[in-house]
């Protein structure tokens, strides 16, 4: 397996990326889908804007620095990772915020209907955000399904859904998701958080109405980066969002009475965006926007089937959670134990970093920009051992934190 692996490695046309990140030593890093490693040139970028940008130049920086375009600048860099055009992204927010502006934009789009239909399964967030929008807008109502497909009908206004299941990595059909929900006259939302980065999602192929997706996951962006949102271009001119903020009317400096949206992608803004954390996520963007997404899903794949086959041989004890085929999945892997929380934190003592999610699972995120298959074969020989000499029974590993 060895062998597989040095092989795999030396005919990898991603191999050289991994020198442009923070990789400490004795760390084999599987948390890419949850706060992305840190690329080493966005020290330079945040230097750059304290000592030069804010220090120096302080306000000038808004025009000088292109402070103020920097939601705009980074939607059109984005954009070509997503498979959407220049003009169809802004970068701001959270998801959480975008997604609030996606819904009330998407029910816009289709007045007199009255169900947002998602899945139960969606990441709780998602689910929080239409509960909000219900209690703003009386009279609406949140369907949960487990098959979506068959659950559009003539009365969703909207279908939100995650693209990647942030539990089993279970990977969802855009396109004939959205092709139904077309047909039946839908809007439909995608939250790209889990494959943004990892794999080609087509949104204008697959003539997506709507979707948002953070940027601190395989994008690498850093802790709390900015969020973005999508919309079509055929439906910016009519879109509206409920966050109706300066920076999102169409003269911010005109100072008007009055709300009037821009005409464009700006329309999402509402008010100042964090700088700081913009300059942070310059280097991780720039990076992914240089690559070829097919290239990145390919090495994902390999990566994924490679440790799923390893720990079966080798860890039979835990129970695979993810899809088996790798054209059904994400770049994640989860496996169930009733000792998911212990496991874990043992792993972690030894550097293997993933993390637990509820109630019984291990979670491995796999990004092709920093992982390599000698790491793969290094951290299930760890997860081996550590199975086997029970380390994971030590009542240190037993204790809960705040973030799991
Ligand atoms: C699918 C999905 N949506 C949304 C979020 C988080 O939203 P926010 O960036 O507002 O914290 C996550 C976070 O892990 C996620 O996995």
């Amino acid at each position: 397996m060895m062998q597989k692996a040095k092989a795999l490695d030396a005919a990898d046309p991603l191999a050289h990326l991994r020198d442009a990140f923070f990789l400490p030593e004795g760390v084999i890093y599987f948390d890419g889908n949850s706060l992305g490693a840190m690329p080493k040139a966005a020290l330079a970028e945040v230097d750059e804007t304290m000592q030069q940008e804010w220090a120096r130049d302080q306000i000038t920086s808004w025009n000088k620095a292109g402070w103020f375009d920097l939601p705009t600048r980074y939607g059109d860099m984005l954009a070509p990772v997503i498979g959407a055009a220049p003009g169809e992204v802004v970068v701001c927010d959270s998801t959480s915020l975008n997604l609030f502006k996606a819904l009330f934009a998407g029910l816009g789009l289709r007045p007199g209907r009255k169900v947002i239909l998602a899945e139960a399964s969606s990441f709780p967030t998602d689910l929080y955000m239409i509960e909000g929008v219900l209690a703003a807008r009386p009279g609406l109502e949140m369907q949960l399904a487990e098959n979506l497909l068959e659950a559009i009908d003539e009365r969703v206004a909207v279908v939100l859904l995650n693209h990647v299941d942030y539990r089993s990595g279970a990977l969802a059909d855009v396109a004939a998701i959205t092709a139904r929900a077309h047909e039946m006259g839908a809007v439909v939302i995608w939250d790209l958080c889990h494959s943004a980065g990892v794999m080609p999602v087509g949104l204008n192929a697959h003539r997506v109405d709507l979707a948002v997706g953070c940027s601190y996951k395989y994008l690498n962006g850093g802790p709390g980066s900015p969020a973005y949102i999508y919309c079509a271009k055929r439906h910016l001119p009519e879109v509206q969002q409920p966050l109706s903020g300066w920076w999102g009317h169409e003269a911010p400096f005109a100072f008007a009475p009055g709300f009037s949206p821009d005409a464009g992608i700006r329309k999402f803004l509402s008010g100042t965006q964090p700088i700081l954390s913009f300059r942070a996520m310059q280097a991780g963007l720039a990076l992914i926007a240089a690559q070829d997404m097919a290239t990145l899903r390919a090495k994902s794949q390999s990566l994924t089937a490679l440790f799923i086959e390893l720990v079966q041989a080798r860890v039979p004890e835990l129970e695979l959670a993810s899809p088996r085929a790798a054209q059904m999945r994400g770049s994640q892997v989860s496996f169930r134990h009733p000792e998911a929380y212990a496991i874990v934190q043992a792993l972690i003592s030894r550097g293997v970093i993933g993390d637990f999610r509820m109630p019984d699972l291990l979670r491995f995120g796999f990004s092709p920009l920093y992982l390599s298959h000698m790491d793969i074969v290094n951290a299930v020989q760890i997860l081996h051992e550590i199975m086997a000499d029970g380390l994971w029974k030590e009542p240190r590993f037993q204790a809960r934190q705040a973030v799991t």
